[in-house]
């Protein structure tokens, strides 16, 4: 399974790249998460056994590790960590895409769409209760709080995303507490804990899990604009759910303040009664009215300051490639 499960990603350089700075570590990771998931009976097997297909870019193991590499070492913990971060997403994933009526994921079919939606909720469910038992098995009393707190609010910001769908007037303010709960809390923990299992100082981890938060925003953002813009033979994944499911994102939001009175009318109607002709409609409208630029604007901002958080780190190749991958959020087509 290793050589399956560490297979670079020819389209993602940079990735590469930190595969092959931490080389053996992840190849850590991946057996730890194996290990975890081992299943006796025969079903779970089958359906675990789908997800050795359904791999993707690794970002949160990779920032956890890279986190710890920057700020000193990398301790068999860390794997174990990195694992239970990369659990936990794909358990997002897994619901997520019962949500958002995904049908393709990573590029192969999404779990909904394979077996059914019953069997995407309790697979999630499993990744979630082994993520946990595997941080348990660190015997670490802060660890655990840490993974079971960020958990909660990435659970909370999905619950409010569905709270808020359909609601045309939803704030950016409203927007930006949505994805810090649903994508940022996970990268910001991630980088926390690979600061704090590398005995880093209080300062040091706060500066980390501020660098993992600003990136998650800006990853998020630059997702939000994929899902209009992108193109999913590229991404993998089904795009056009956030129309679909009348899900407002920070494009949108900045259009419907900002779109012309006379198409101001038509736009309210195709966002609230989405059809084949909503994406089509919307595209045009996005790159004329600024709105485009507006979201890449503000995603470049978290950028900005998430590479500012690291002038606390030495200078390593651990840190130049966590400066990358804060360009690499906003620059990513998959
Ligand atoms: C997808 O995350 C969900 C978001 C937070 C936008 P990734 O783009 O990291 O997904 P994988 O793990 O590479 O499939
Ligand atoms: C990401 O939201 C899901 C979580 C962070 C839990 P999206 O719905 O935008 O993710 P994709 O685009 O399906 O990967
Ligand atoms: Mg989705
Ligand atoms: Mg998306």
């Amino acid at each position: 399974m290793a050589e399956e499960t560490t297979r670079p990603i020819p389209s993602q350089p940079l990735l590469v790249r930190v595969q092959q700075l931490l080389g053996t570590h992840l190849r850590e990771m991946e057996a730890a998460y194996d290990r975890e998931l081992e299943a006796r009976h025969r079903y779970v097997a089958e359906v675990l056994e789908h997800l050795t297909f359904y791999r993707g870019k690794r970002l949160r193991p990779i920032l956890l590790l890279l986190a710890a590499q920057a700020c000193g070492r990398i301790d068999p913990g860390h794997h174990t960590l990195a694992a239970v971060v990369e659990m936990i997403h794909t358990a997002t994933l897994v619901h997520d895409d019962v949500l958002d009526d995904a049908t393709t994921r990573r590029h192969v079919a999404t779990v909904n769409a394979r077996w059914s939606n019953e069997t995407s909720v309790l697979l999630g469910a499993y990744l979630f209760t082994h993520a946990f038992h595997l941080t348990s098995s660190l015997g670490d009393v802060q660890a655990c709080r840490m993974i079971g707190r960020a958990t909660n609010l990435v659970c909370a910001g999905e619950m409010m995303q569905v709270g808020e769908k359909g609601n045309l007037d939803l704030t950016e303010d409203q927007y930006l507490d949505i994805i810090e709960g649903k994508t940022a809390e996970l990268t910001a923990v991630s980088c926390e804990l690979g600061a704090l299992f590398a005995g880093s100082t209080p300062a040091v981890c706060e500066a980390m899990d501020r660098y993992g938060r600003s990136i998650g925003m800006a990853f998020q953002i630059a997702d939000d604009l994929l899902d209009v813009l992108g193109n999913e033979d590229q991404t993998g994944k089904t795009l056009g759910s956030d129309l679909r499911k009348q899900k407002l994102t920070l494009p949108i939001i900045h259009l419907l303040a900002n779109c012309p009175p006379e198409d101001a009318q038509t736009l309210r109607a195709k966002l609230a009664q989405p059809d084949d002709t909503t994406v089509a409609f919307i595209r045009p409208l996005l790159a004329r009215c600024g709105s485009v630029e507006y979201a890449r604007t503000r995603a470049v901002e978290y950028v900005v300051a998430a590479r500012q958080q690291l002038s606390l780190l030495p200078e390593s190749p651990a840190r130049s490639l966590l400066e990358d991958i804060a360009d690499f959020t906003m620059k990513r087509s998959a």
